[in-house]
């Protein structure tokens, strides 16, 4: 039960935090061209401005624990990117996890919302981006999945945290 009120109250900060984003200014910009290019760029741009505010964030603190990793900053870029796909607002997305901890039946958009990881990393791989990005997306939030460097998935979800 912790675990899910913990959520709830995280939940409640991303809410808030949705509404205010701003796009990615220039700086920001050049730290995602830096790190993605071609059709990994295009999954990137495709993101809503609250989603793309989220990834950049999330990357910029990896960078700063992993300053050489770019495949652990590429992950964090893009790991949200299916969440893009349920296309649904701030309010649903909120209802959708609260919904999910509570196992009560939701809509199809919102099983959408909650799947994003395992089909934004279909996409990932589509566009050929790198295996780290693939494992977090589809795997995240979680533990490290088999064969995936435990610190690296470590520093990913506490800057997603
Ligand atoms: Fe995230």
């Amino acid at each position: 039960m912790t675990v899910r009120l913990d959520k709830a109250g995280h939940l409640v900060g991303r809410f808030f935090g949705h509404l205010r984003a701003e796009p990615p200014g220039p700086g920001d910009q050049r730290f995602v061209h830096e790190y993605l290019d071609g059709p990994c760029a295009q999954l990137f741009w495709s993101q809503n401005f609250p989603d793309q505010r989220h990834a950049v964030d999330v990357a910029r603190r990896v960078h700063a624990v992993l300053p050489d990793d770019e495949g652990a900053v590429e992950a964090a870029l893009l790991h949200d990117v299916g969440k893009g796909r349920a296309d649904i607002g701030a309010v649903s997305r909120s209802m959708a996890t609260v919904l999910d901890a509570a196992g009560m039946p939701m809509t199809t958009r919102m099983r959408m919302y909650r799947d994003h990881g395992r089909r934004g990393a279909v996409d990932i791989e589509e566009a050929g981006c790198g295996d780290l990005a693939v494992s977090f997306a589809r795997s995240h939030p979680g533990p490290v999945p088999p064969g995936v460097d435990r610190e690296r998935w470590k520093v990913l979800a506490d800057a997603d945290g």
